[in-house]
C-alpha cells in the first residue's frame, strides 16, 4: 500500500516559527511530526510514501532521506510549467504525483499537519466495503468553522462539502484530512495548475454519489496554529512520559532542579539549580538552561540558550534563540529561529520575533519584531 503525504504548505498561521522551517518537520514531544506519520503508516503496513513537498522541499528531503521507519520514500515537487517552483495547492500537488500512485488500485493522502492515532486500516476496510472512489475521515468538532464540513447521507455518502462555513454549518463532522483514493481521482484534477482538492474537487464528487465519509473518533489535532501547536504538543508529551526518564544521553540535570511531568526533554541538555520545568514543556537537544529558570506549557527546539532567572509560560521558542538573564516570556509569543533577546526584557500576550532579530525592549499584545 501506498500513501501521500502534503507536505508543501507555508504554513502561514505558524509564522515566524515556520520562516525557516516546514511544518512537518516541527517537533512534537522532540520528534518531527512528520516521524510520528510516517511511523504510524508502518504500523499499518504503508511501504512507499510520496512526500508531496514545495515551501523548503530540500530541508524535508535532507531531514529524511530515502527511508524511514522501512518506508521508501519519494519526494514529488510541486512545479507548474511557466515557473521553476509553485505552490500546486492540495489537488494540484496529488495530481502531480500521480504517476507514482497510478498503478495502485487505491491509496492513503494525508494532510502532513495532522496529529492523529487515526486507524488507516479501518478507513481502508470502509473504503473497500462500501466501493466509491474516495473516502474521507471525519471527526466531530466543537467549532467546525475553521475545517471544511459535511452533511452526511443514511449510507454514509457525503452530500454536501463545504469549506469553512462562515454561518450554518451543515453539522460538527469535518474533514480530518486522511482520506484513501481510488486512481480515478486522477481524472479530476488538471494537470499543471494549481488546484485545492477541498474547493474544487470534493464538491463535485460529492454531487455525483462518489465521497463516502467515515467518522473516527481518535485523539486528532490539527496543528495548523500554534494554540493547537502547543496543544498537541502537551497531550503527547503526557503520553510519553516514560521517555523523559533520566538520565538520557548527556543530559545533566542539577539536583536541586524540579521536573513537573508531563516534560519530555532530549538528549545533551542541561539545566542549572532551582529550576523549574514543567508541566507540559519539551525542550530540544543541547538546550542549556541557567539557574532559577521557570518554564510552563512552552515548546522549546533545540540548541536554544536560557540564562538565569528568566520566565517562559505558553511560548514557542525556535531553534539556536539565545535569552538572557531575567527575561519573562508568555502567553502564546512565538521566537523565530536564532533570535537573541537581551537581559531583562519582557514579552508578553502573542508577541512574535521574526527569525536572527536581537531584541533589547519589551513588546507585548501582539506587537511583531521584523
Ligand atoms: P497555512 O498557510 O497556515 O494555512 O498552512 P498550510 O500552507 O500548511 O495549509 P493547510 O494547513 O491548509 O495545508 C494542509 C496540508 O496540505 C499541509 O500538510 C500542507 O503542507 C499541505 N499543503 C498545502 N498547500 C500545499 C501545496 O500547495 N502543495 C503541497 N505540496 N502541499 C500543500
Amino acid at each position: 500500500m501506498k500513501a501521500l503525504i502534503l507536505a508543501g504548505g507555508f504554513g502561514t498561521r505558524l509564522r515566524p516559527i515556520s520562516c525557516t522551517r516546514p511544518k512537518l518537520l516541527f517537533p512534537i514531544a522532540n520528534k518531527p511530526i512528520l516521524d510520528l506519520t510516517l511511523r504510524r503508516l508502518a504500523e499499518s503496513g504503508v511501504t512507499e510514501v510520496i512526500l508531496a513537498v514545495s515551501f523548503m522541499a530540500d530541508a524535508l528531503e535532507r531531514a529524511f532521506g530515502k527511508s524511514k521507519h522501512r518506508i521508501r520514500l519519494h519526494y514529488s515537487r510541486d512545479s507548474l510549467p511557466d515557473s521553476s517552483s509553485a505552490a500546486l495547492g492540495t489537488g494540484g500537488a496529488i495530481k502531480q504525483a500521480e504517476n507514482l500512485l497510478r498503478t495502485e488500485e487505491c491509496f492513503f493522502a494525508l494532510n502532513g499537519d495532522i496529529l492523529s492515532e487515526a486507524n488507516y486500516l479501518k478507513i481502508l476496510q470502509h473504503h473497500r466495503e462500501k466501493g466509491r472512489m474516495a473516502t474521507i475521515a471525519l471527526q466531530r468538532v466543537e467549532d467546525p468553522s475553521r475545517y471544511g464540513v459535511v452533511k452526511l447521507s443514511k449510507e454514509g455518502l457525503i452530500e454536501e462539502f463545504v469549506e469553512k462555513p462562515t454561518k450554518d454549518a451543515p453539522s460538527n463532522l469535518v474533514n480530518a484530512g486522511i482520506y484513501v483514493f481510488n486512481s480515478e481521482i486522477f481524472e479530476y484534477i488538471q494537470p499543471g495548475k494549481a488546484c485545492s482538492i477541498e474547493r474544487e474537487v470534493f464538491p463535485k464528487i460529492s454531487k455525483e454519489r462518489k465521497l463516502l465519509g467515515h467518522e473516527i473518533s481518535s485523539l486528532w489535532i490539527d496543528v495548523g496554529k500554534p494554540v493547537d501547536y502547543i496543544k498537541a504538543n502537551r497531550i503527547w508529551i503526557a503520553r510519553q512520559v516514560e521517555a523523559s526518564r533520566f538520565p538520557l544521553k548527556g543530559t545533566d540535570v542539577e539536583k536541586n532542579a524540579s521536573i513537573q511531568q508531563p516534560v519530555c526533554i532530549d538528549e545533551n541538555v542541561g539545566i542549572g539549580k532551582n529550576s523549574e520545568i514543567g508541566p507540559n514543556v519539551s525542550i530540544g537537544r543541547g538546550c542549556l538552561i541557567g539557574a532559577d529558570v521557570r518554564i510552563q506549557g512552552s515548546i522549546i527546539f533545540p540548541s536554544v540558550e536560557i540564562r538565569d532567572q528568566t520566565t517562559i509560560t505558553g511560548t514557542i521558542i525556535g531553534e539556536g534563540v539565545k535569552i538572557g538573564e531575567k527575561v519573562t516570556i508568555g502567553k502564546g509569543c512565538l521566537i523565530g529561529d536564532r533570535v537573541t533577546i537581551r537581559d531583562g526584557v519582557r514579552l508578553v500576550n502573542n508577541v512574535k520575533v521574526c527569525p536572527y532579530r536581537e531584541v533589547s525592549s519589551n513588546a507585548s499584545r501582539g506587537q511583531c519584531v521584523i
